[in-house]
Formats: structure tokens, C-alpha cells, sequence
């Protein structure tokens, strides 16, 4: 239940022609719970009525119906609300008790599908912190996007076509063997990468080479094409081992190279709607009334480019899933290219294009360095992952020696240390990766987050079985702002879907967690007294609510650590 509905229906009878809606909207949440739970502001009235907002402050409350509520206080020219703690508490841990995992769950999105593009790595190149943050924002919106009632489709849209294969069997053909690969694919494949990229610079033929492999792959050459389908499952398998790390699964990986037999239609449609133009040999679609460059579909050689494949891509998702609203989790420098993509379609007239919205993110540096592969100096996801977990582990053994499942607990951690910082800043910011403090238990962490939930069950397990009825209620003001967190964990999720933002629920967690550790420092949980079973309750809902946020980041909660 939405309670400043009650503050709407106490106000409304004493508001002289004031609708519910303008009512609801004035009202406001304080900063701080002892200001009230709500306050209604007289200023706006003050303008019409020609009185100080103070005394009319002061007349409403001598009118309104207070019995909803546990006091109603005038604080100059505000009206302070403070709800009845007994029917709250009682209200919302019923609701939590009763609804379990599915508390906060709605229909809002009425089963539509929603493919979320997210990953998306580029084949024979590492894995990149950049495609981190798509892999763990696509994952976290997928979730979210799921307990609002769409069903999402995550899709891995590869980067294994292009260039850069060109380059890779030029280099291979000069320096690599199939034993070197074979005896470790990934490393050897960035080796050749990088080993290309170093050489072209003194060696700029070395590109035409390239370019020729491209072209002879493109063409369907035997010896390109196998090439290829080897680089690309060594990679592939790779990345599947970083995936499985982070517990994050696709529902597909159709790349770039899978839109290759869908090219040409492309190009047609766009002729036959007249779209096409040439431009110094190349057909591009203009889009100066959109204020961007024009969009380069084909290039003087007759290659298609990236954008090309992008269309393809889109309207075969919207063929395939029918979807009402699909997106594209990728960092905000593709910002242009998306916006292109869009204008396309939207001149192609798929007036669905308006349901396609790019997700941009930030970059993030590691100890305050930027991250890049061509010079290979890339700081391998992998290590930044097991450096995590062996942090997580050390502080496992100094809090918890004797904890079953350590190695478990310590992965769990780690991972979901990582995770969790990267989600809990705003996407579009750009942020700095300091590994020792993402994975701190104290302070705004996923360790945290974690730790509270632990220690929540283990105060459960200590209090044994204890019955709880429907009568349950709390009185201690101790326990107000949990409660208050508690209850707007259902809203939280649909803020969260809404600006397509996971930190929405990071925060959330770090204040339900931050609110109930105070609570729990200046309360007694296990007395026995007529509250002991509210108060269970109170533990149980926390436990529950945290563990599902963290879920909903992708983050696993240990019972114990
Ligand atoms: N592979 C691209 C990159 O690493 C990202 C692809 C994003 N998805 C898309 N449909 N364009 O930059």
C-alpha cells in the first residue's frame, strides 16, 4: 500500500478544490524520519489564499482527521505526518512474511519481451572491464526487468566479424603455429594481436595483408572460414569461463558474423525506400534533419560495416521477439552510433524503433589507470576476479577460521564484490576500481550487504523456532527506519526498471543493511517479550529483502561468513 495515500485522503477534505493528484504530488518525504514521516508544505497555498504559509499550516491541522495517523505536527509552515506504527509494522511484516522471494514482484510489464544486448565482447581480443560493466549492468536489468513482469532475452552479439579477423590470420600466418595456440589459445591469440598492431606501425603493408584475409573470409575462402570458426571458439570459450565465474548465462550468442546472410535485404530495403545515397563510391543514408552524420552502410569495396550489421540485427529482433522495448547495455562512446541506428530505422518507417533505447555506462580505471587492449595492456578480468576472491578469503579466515564452505563463501564474496561496486555507482558515471576497498567489510560494499544478511541469519538460527502470527508489531522506534526501508522496497524496484538503473537497488541495500545494523546495535532482538515474534519477523524480512536485492545485482548471499 502506498501510505502517502493517507496524508492525500486526510488533506483532500479540507483542500478546497485541490485534486488528489496535485495533492499527492506537493507532498514530501523529509530527510530525516523525526521531521515525520511525510510533510505537506503550505507555501504554494500561501500564494492563493493571501495568508502566511504558517497559519495556514496551523488552520489545516485544527481540521484534518488525524486518527490514521500518530501525531500531525505544525512546523511553521509545514505539516508533519507521522504514521501509526503499530498498523505500519504490522502491515508490512505481515506482507514480507507472506510473500516471501515474490515480495515486490509486479505485472507492470505484462510478460513483453525485451531483448537486452549486454556483453558483446570482440573475438580474439580480451575481455575488457568496459564489457564487465555491460555484462553485470545487462545482467542486473535483466533481473529487474523480470520481477517488473517482462521477460527479458539476453543476447551476447559478438563481435566476430570484421577487420580485425583480417588482421589476426595475417598474423598468425606469419608467427603463430597450431600447436602454440592450441597449447594456450587465449594468451597467444592477444599475443599475435598485439604483435600486429606493434609491427604495423613500421610495416604499414602489413594492413593490406590484412585486408586481403578479410576479403578472402568475406568471399567464403575454406582457409579463412576455418580459421576463423577456431579463433572464435577458442575466445568463446574464454569467455565462457569468465561467465560462469561471475554466474551470469546468455539466452543467445548471435554475433555480428550470425546477420551475414541478412546483409542484403538490408540493403534493398533501404533502396527500395530510396534511403541509399552514394558518397564518394559509398552508399550511406543521410540524416542531416536528425543533426547526425550520415549513416555509412556500405563501404567503396562493397563491405558492410558495423552499423549495417546493427540494422540487420535489430529488425531481426523485432521480427523474432516481437519485443516492446529493446536495449543495447554499451558504453556511452557508442552514444552516436546508436543514435544512428535509430534515425535509420526510423526513416525505414518501423515506427517501433521509438522502443529502442541505448543503455550507455561509464569507463572505469583500475587503481586510477585507464584499461586498454590494443597495447595489451590489459589487466585480464580474470585476475582482477581472483584477486578479489583472494581478499575475500583472507578476511574469511581472520573473521570466521572455522566457516564449512569457505573456498564457496570466498568466491561468492569476491565475485560479488566486484559486482556490486560496479553497479552501485550510476551507470553513466566513470568511476575508479581500488580492489582492497570494493572488497572491505565495513563501508559501502557488496561484502557488506552480505555480512548483514549473514549476520541476520545467524541471529535466526540462534532465536530457533518461534512462532509468529498475524498480530505482530513493533513499538520501538529503533526499528522505524528498517521498517521504513522494508516498505518501500516494491517501489524501489520499479524506480529501478524505469531509468534503467541497478544502482537504484545497490543503494537501496546499502540503507535497508545501514538502517537495520543500527538497529540492531541499540536493540534487543531476543528478549523474551511480546514483541520477540515481531521482532523475528522484523530479522527474517531483512534477511529476505537483502538477499533479494543482491539478487537482483547478480550477487549471491552466503547463509554464513
Ligand atoms: N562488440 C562491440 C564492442 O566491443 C559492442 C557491441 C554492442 N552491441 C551492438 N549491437 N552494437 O565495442
Amino acid at each position: 500500500m502506498d501510505y502517502k495515500n493517507l496524508v492525500v485522503d486526510a488533506l483532500e477534505p479540507v483542500l478546497d478544490g485541490a485534486n488528489q493528484k496535485d495533492i499527492y504530488d506537493r507532498i514530501e518525504v523529509p530527510k530525516e524520519s523525526k521531521m515525520g514521516d511525510y510533510a505537506f508544505p503550505t507555501f504554494t497555498l500561501a500564494k492563493t489564499m493571501h495568508k502566511a504559509p504558517q497559519i495556514i499550516a496551523q488552520e489545516i491541522s485544527e481540521k484534518i482527521d488525524q486518527v490514521k495517523f500518530e501525531k500531525v505536527e505544525v512546523a511553521g509552515p509545514y505539516l508533519n505526518f507521522f504514521l501509526d506504527k503499530k498498523s505500519f509494522s504490522n502491515e508490512v511484516l505481515t506482507t514480507v512474511m507472506k510473500q516471501k522471494a515474490s515480495y515486490g514482484q509486479n505485472e507492470d510489464g505484462k510478460g513483453g519481451k525485451v531483448p537486452i544486448d549486454m556483453s558483446s565482447p570482440n573475438i580474439a581480443k580480451p575481455i575488457s572491464m568496459g564489457h564487465l560493466r555491460s555484462t553485470v549492468i545487462g545482467n542486473s536489468l535483466a533481473l529487474i526487468l523480470e520481477k517488473n513482469g517482462y521477460s527479458p532475452v539476453k543476447i551476447n552479439h559478438l563481435g566476430d566479424w570484421g577487420t580485425q579477423f583480417g588482421k589476426l590470420i595475417t598474423a598468425y600466418k606469419l608467427w603463430g603455429s597450431e600447436e602454440e595456440v592450441k597449447a594456450d589459445p587465449i594468451n597467444k591469440l592477444l599475443e599475435y594481436y598485439v604483435r600486429f598492431h606493434k609491427e604495423d606501425q613500421k610495416n604499414p603493408e602489413l594492413d593490406d595483408i590484412a585486408r586481403d584475409w578479410f576479403k578472402k573470409l568475406e568471399n567464403g575462402d575454406e582457409e579463412a572460414i576455418t580459421l576463423w570458426k577456431w579463433f572464435r571458439s577458442e575466445s568463446l570459450k574464454s569467455f565462457k569461463y569468465i561467465y560462469d565465474k561471475l554466474g551470469i548465462t546468455f539466452d543467445s550468442f548471435n554475433g555480428e558474423a550470425f546477420y551475414n546472410d541478412k546483409m542484403d535485404e538490408v540493403v534493398e530495403l533501404l533502396e527500395d525506400k530510396g534511403l541509399l545515397k552514394e558518397s564518394q563510391g559509398a552508399q550511406v543514408v543521410d540524416l542531416e534533419k536528425y543533426n547526425l552524420n550520415p549513416a555509412l552502410i556500405k563501404k567503396t569495396d562493397g563491405a558492410t560495416l558495423y552499423i549495417t550489421r546493427d540494422l540487420a540485427a535489430a529488425i531481426y529482433r523485432y521480427r523474432t521477439y516481437d519485443f516492446v522495448q529493446s536495449l543495447y547495455v554499451v558504453g556511452a562512446e557508442q552514444t552516436n552510433h546508436f543514435k544512428q541506428l535509430k534515425a535509420v530505422l526510423k526513416e525505414m518507417g518501423y515506427d517501433w524503433s521509438d522502443n529502442i533505447h541505448h543503455i550507455p555506462f561509464g569507463l572505469i580505471t583500475l587503481n586510477g589507470k585507464k584499461l586498454s587492449t590494443r597495447s595489451g595492456r590489459v589487466v585480464l578480468l580474470d585476475e582482477v576476479l581472483n584477486d578479489a576472491i583472494k581478499l575475500a578469503s583472507q578476511q574469511i579466515s581472520e573473521k570466521n577460521p572455522d566457516l564449512k564452505d569457505a573456498k564457496q563463501v570466498a568466491n561468492d564474496v569476491g565475485v560479488g564484490a566486484v559486482i556490486f561496486h560496479d553497479l552501485k555507482n550510476e551507470r553513466t558515471n566513470s568511476f575508479d576500481f581500488n580492489l582492497a576497498e570494493v572488497v572491505r567489510f565495513e563501508g559501502e560494499t557488496g561484502p557488506y550487504v552480505q555480512y548483514t544478511r549473514a549476520r541476520a541469519e545467524s541471529i535466526l538460527r540462534k532465536a530457533g523456532d518461534i512462532e509468529i502470527d498475524e498480530n505482530i508489531s513493533i513499538s520501538d522506534t529503533n526499528a522505524w527506519e528498517t521498517l521504513k526501508a522494508l516498505e518501500s522496497f516494491p517501489n524501489t524496484i520499479k524506480r529501478a526498471a524505469l531509468a534503467y538503473e541497478p544502482s537504484i537497488i545497490a543503494k537501496y541495500a546499502l540503507a535497508l543493511a545501514k538502517a537495520f545494523n543500527k538497529y540492531y546495535a541499540n536493540s534487543k532482538v531476543l528478549t523474551n517479550d511480546q514483541e520477540l515474534g515481531a521482532r523475528i519477523a522484523l530479522v527474517k524480512s531483512v534477511s529476505m529483502v537483502l538477499k533479494e536485492s543482491l539478487r537482483l545485482l547478480g550477487v549471491k548471499s552466503p547463509q554464513e561468513m
